[in-house]
């Protein structure tokens, strides 16, 4: 009977040890520094069938100022990489590009986070200016299925603001 107690606390021992280890260690995952993950932001000329294609373009975070850029033809494009908190969904990275061209303005709010940047390796999403206006073509994940997989988007984000009229 003795014995058998024994046996007893020292499982009961061992358990504890066990428990206690994985504590420490979930632990130590809470307390560990987030991680980083990059990705480029791009924006491309689509321009095409157009006397005048050329399009320049700023883009701005609250810290940084990425300066005007010209892309004068259908293909050319602009890429700044960019800085995200990895696993982090609900706080998106913000920048604001001022696009121009022949057919107007389009100031258009960019929000990144890390599963965009999970979706767009290598500069594979891109925010096209065309004659319709920006268009993102890209991959994004598809809510509507039950394990959410990329698919290829391609869609108007913004119309030109056509220029005023100087009559
Ligand atoms: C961003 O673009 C640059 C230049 O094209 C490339 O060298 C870099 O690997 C890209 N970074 C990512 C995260 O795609």
């Amino acid at each position: 009977m003795r014995d058998l107690n024994n046996n007893v606390v020292k499982t009961i021992a061992r358990w504890c040890l066990v428990l206690q280890a994985i504590m420490i260690s979930s632990n130590a995952v809470a307390l560990e520094e987030p991680g980083y993950v990059y990705m480029n932001v791009t924006i491309r000329n689509a321009m095409t069938g157009l006397i005048r294609p050329e399009i320049v373009y700023r883009c701005q975070s609250k810290r940084k100022d990425y300066g005007w850029h010209r892309a004068s033809k259908p293909g050319a494009q602009f890429s700044f990489p960019i800085i995200l908190i990895d696993g982090e969904s609900k706080i998106p990275a913000i920048h604001i590009c001022e696009i121009r061209s022949a057919l107007g303005k389009a100031t258009l709010v960019i929000e990144n986070t890390y599963l965009d940047a999970k979706m767009c390796p290598h500069s594979s999403c891109a925010h096209e200016a065309t004659p319709k206006g920006i268009v993102f073509r890209g991959l994004e994940l598809d809510f509507k299925e039950l394990f959410p997989k990329p698919k290829p988007v391609e869609y108007l984000e913004l119309p030109w603001t056509s220029w005023p009229n100087r009559t």
